[in-house]
């Protein structure tokens, strides 16, 4: 029996009816055996400013960083916001990077959503570059990019799609795969 794998997810979408969030809970059902998934809402994480730090971490910033360690592997689900990923998610990534970077050596996977045709291609992409200067550990394979999510969807936001929920569950395969083999199991 392999050992479990505890993954930390969170969305860079704060609205309610988000299908970034909706798609971050469709990873919590399609979960292989062996991994389990906690979420993190970023919206009490306050502006990244240097002076709030030095006089001392947000508890929001002190909490976020806790579960990133108590984490094996990590899982962003990100919009496309102007081609980019949006500004808080860009600023919770910022925080969590400080003293020390909490991102060091994890093993992480993206997904996204948007109503365009590329799926947040872009903002993955872009997320990707950050991840080499957080030394990260990202998985290549599947790219999860759900395009034209207002038909991916149902009105309770479960995702319907049997495209996408057979490769978010491909996705958290790999997610788990690559964090063993990280690990030298
Ligand atoms: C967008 N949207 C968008 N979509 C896209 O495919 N490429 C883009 O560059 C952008 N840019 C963009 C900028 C801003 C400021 C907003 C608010 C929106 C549309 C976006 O993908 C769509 O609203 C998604 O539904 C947002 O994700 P959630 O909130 O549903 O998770």
């Amino acid at each position: 029996m392999p050992h479990p794998i505890h993954v930390l997810g969170f969305s860079g979408s704060l609205r309610k009816g988000s299908y970034n969030a909706a798609l971050l809970r469709a990873a919590g059902d399609l979960l292989p055996e062996g991994v389990t998934l906690e979420t993190f809402d970023i919206a009490p994480i306050p502006l990244y400013n240097q002076d709030v730090e030095q006089a001392g971490h947000p508890q929001a910033v002190t909490r976020f960083k806790e579960r990133i360690d108590a984490a094996d592997a990590l899982l962003i689900v990100t919009p496309e916001y102007n081609y980019s990923i949006p500004g808080v998610l860009k600023n919770a990534i910022d925080w969590a990077s400080r003293n020390p970077n909490s991102f060091n050596g994890k093993p992480i996977a993206f997904m996204g959503a948007s109503m365009g045709m590329l799926g947040s291609a872009r903002a993955q992409y872009h997320l990707r570059q950050v991840c080499v200067y957080l030394n990260m550990y990202p998985i290549n394979k599947p790219e999860v990019l759900v395009a034209s999510a207002h038909e991916k969807f149902d009105a309770e936001g479960i995702l319907t799609d049997e495209m996408s929920r057979s490769l978010v569950s491909s996705l958290l395969q790999s997610l788990a795969d690559w964090t063993r083999r990280l690990r030298g199991e």
